[in-house]
């Protein structure tokens, strides 16, 4: 059956819609939530029961762990253990916010959220409705994306219902996200502390706060990632995405326009000013903030309308754009 979408006011949730999600979650079921980066899958961090559900829904490896998401910065300790000044400090200034912070977990925290890993993945996220929902349950709140293992991510409630509605007991349905990808993953365990994945907020913003930040090197073949959930293939579409570089533009528009003649349902994606008559073409925003928020949105659209190959504009290889970068590098990696 498919999970109802209760529409729920961002700035101030309703308390019977949020009653109704916290009660699935205590009973152990699973509750799609608004966040504002991404939608999460989300269930009691404290069951591994409800855990195990998520892995299933989303059919997701068990190497890869979940992050568990709090209301209140005075419940960190409740779930890490350990814990620097610095991640104090950076809580302060990104909490509630697109930031995940590495630390050493608490016994509290079931092995099946951390992959057997003796750390966890902790952040407060910005959206009223979700903190609202963690402090009627009483319980941190594990979450992935709420998408299909490897697929793109959901931004909206209607890319969760097409995924994983069937699989699901409710989807909390904020509007779409503001941020559009994931949060940055900061590894604070190590010295100097690991940029594990990049996202909403930037490496500048760390080092501000942190200073030097290491960026672990991309690994090859089956060798041991530094975070379980570094794949190289993720967040893609069913289309074929092809990347080119802004000066190749002629000869893609020309290979695009002999698909287009083919038959095939091309399309091309671009953030410089290409002429109006490529073939195909839907135009991306030239700031990095605004195309992370239309990305998923758009890779969604692609395979709605069942383009068959897309040709996608590489972003400019200034630090600002380093997160869009590496979604638009992993959803074009083939298989
Ligand atoms: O913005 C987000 O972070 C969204 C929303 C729902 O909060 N969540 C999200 O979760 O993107 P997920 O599961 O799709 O990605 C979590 C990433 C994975 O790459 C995972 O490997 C890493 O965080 N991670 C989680 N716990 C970790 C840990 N203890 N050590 C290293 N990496 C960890
Ligand atoms: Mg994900």
């Amino acid at each position: 059956m498919a999970a109802p979408i209760v529409p729920v006011d961002p700035a101030h949730p309703a308390p019977d819609v949020v009653a109704r999600a916290a009660a699935l979650i205590v009973a152990g079921s699973l509750v799609a939530v608004p966040t504002e980066t991404v939608y999460g899958l989300a269930a009691n961090a404290l069951d591994a029961g409800a855990v195990a559900r998520i892995y299933a829904a989303k059919g997701r490896p068990a190497f890869n762990p979940l992050i568990v998401h709090l209301a209140d910065v005075a419940d960190l300790p409740r779930v890490a253990r350990e814990i620097p000044p610095v991640a104090l400090e950076l809580a302060a200034r990104f909490w509630p916010g697109p930031l995940t912070l590495v630390l050493h977990r608490q016994p509290v925290i079931p092995d099946i959220v951390t992959a057997g890993l003796d750390t966890v993945g902790v952040r407060i996220p910005r959206s009223e409705p979700t903190r609202a929902l963690i402090r009627a349950a009483g319980v941190p709140l594990a979450a992935p994306s709420a998408n299909t293992w490897t697929r793109t991510s959901p931004t909206s409630a209607a890319h969760v219902a097409q995924q994983l509605g069937d699989k699901i007991a409710l989807i909390l349905d904020a509007g779409p996200t503001t941020v559009g990808i994931e949060s940055t993953v900061l590894d604070l365990t190590t010295t100097p502390p690991r940029l594990l994945r990049p996202g909403g907020v930037s490496r500048e913003q760390l080092e501000a706060v942190l200073g030097p930040v290491t960026i672990p090197a991309p690994v090859e073949g089956d060798a041991p990632r530094p975070s379980p959930g570094m794949v190289k293939r993720h967040y893609a579409p069913n289309t074929t995405l092809c990347r080119f570089g802004t000066g190749e533009h002629p000869a893609v528009l020309a290979e695009a326009a002999a698909q287009a003649a083919a038959g095939r349902r091309v399309a091309v994606l671009a953030w410089s000013a290409l002429p109006a008559d490529t073939p195909g073409l839907r135009r991306m925003p030239d700031a990095p903030a605004a195309y992370a928020r239309e990305l998923y949105g758009m890779l969604h659209a692609l395979d709605d309308d069942r383009v068959e190959v897309a040709f996608i504009e590489d972003v400019p290889r200034d630090p600002a754009w380093d997160a869009v970068r590496d979604r638009l590098t992993r959803a074009s990696t083939p298989t």
